[in-house]
């Protein structure tokens, strides 16, 4: 078991957490950006030990751990706990508290509020939100009061209704051209990164090409600067079809199935617990037990 360091004082890097400014220096140097979501201490952990650069506590965690069918449930008060239990298990990638839907839409104020919360609540080192147009200026806000804060744009899921479903965006000229614009008014606006979802390569290359900021992408090619899975989709744990940009690297679904259904056959069968998994103690002490049961039947029977 490892200890912490005592906290450090707000607004100060934890010792040994990546600094925000080297992604743009990874994007300089042409390294990729290795970015995963996390929901909890030991994915958080797991993550960090992996060498995952950024963490995202997506609003993803409404589908994978909540049970929802969509993003948009997901609250502040859900999101800041995952956000904590993240946080106490990754150490030096940068954690990204994913703004759910409702928490930035409404004003600038109401954004910063929220996303305030996350950083002195969760300890978020910065926050993403979805899309452009009024967005911008909830960027600005953020960023203008020392949130770092990341963009998202292509296929937004808390917008999936107005975007007509899952699918991929940008696949006309005129919208692929209205994404690059999005893009750039995004950075301008300050944004440190920017997630780029379901968007064709080609577009995601000229936008990646365009920005000095990072851009990082699902489902949007291998020019992007990074890539970004989410937890469940890479480790074959989600209940769900994936979408095709998903490459499923272990099927922990099976793995935990047939270690769950083992232990049940083992409980139903008498052969859990074993010896070596239960504690003795001193023979005169269970003796003693024994005869103090005895002097407690005979009390009862006399009464
Ligand atoms: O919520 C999430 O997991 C996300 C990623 C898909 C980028 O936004």
């Amino acid at each position: 078991m490892t200890t912490r360091p005592r906290q450090p004082a707000p607004g100060t890097p934890a010792p040994g957490k990546l600094a925000l400014t080297e992604l743009a220096e990874l994007k300089a140097r042409r390294q990729p950006i290795a970015m995963i979501t996390a929901y909890d201490a030991p994915s958080g952990r797991l993550a960090d030990a992996a060498g995952a650069d950024v963490i995202l506590v997506g609003d993803s965690a409404a589908m994978t751990v909540l049970g929802h069918d969509s993003t948009v449930p997901a609250t502040m008060d859900e999101m800041i706990v995952l956000t904590r239990a993240v946080n106490r298990g990754a150490r030096r990638p940068l954690v990204v508290a994913d703004m759910p839907f409702g928490s930035f839409q409404v004003s600038d104020e109401a954004a910063l509020e929220n996303a305030i919360r996350f950083v002195k609540e969760s300890g978020a080192d910065a926050v993403k939100v979805e899309g452009a147009g009024p967005t911008l200026s909830r960027v600005r806000a953020l960023v203008g009061a020392g949130v770092p804060t990341m963009g998202h744009i292509g296929l937004t899921p808390q917008s999936a209704t107005m975007l007509g479903g899952f699918k991929a965006q940008g696949r006309t000229a005129e919208k692929a051209r209205r994404l690059y614009e999005d893009a750039l008014a995004l950075a301008a606006a300050g944004a440190f990164a920017l997630v780029l979802e379901a968007v064709p390569a080609p577009v995601a290359a000229r936008i990646t090409e365009a920005l000095s900021i990072p851009t990082i992408g699902i489902g949007a090619g291998a020019a992007c600067d990074g890539q970004v899975l989410v937890w469940h989709d890479l480790l074959g744990l989600y209940d769900g079809s994936s979408p095709r940009f998903v490459k499923q690297y272990a099927d922990l679904a099976t793995v935990i199935g047939s270690a769950v259904s083992r232990y049940v056959e083992d409980v139903r069968a008498r052969s859990f617990p074993e010896e070596r998994h239960t504690y003795s103690m001193p023979e005169e002490e269970l003796a003693l037990f024994e005869a103090a049961l005895e002097d407690h039947r005979e009390v009862r029977e006399r009464r």
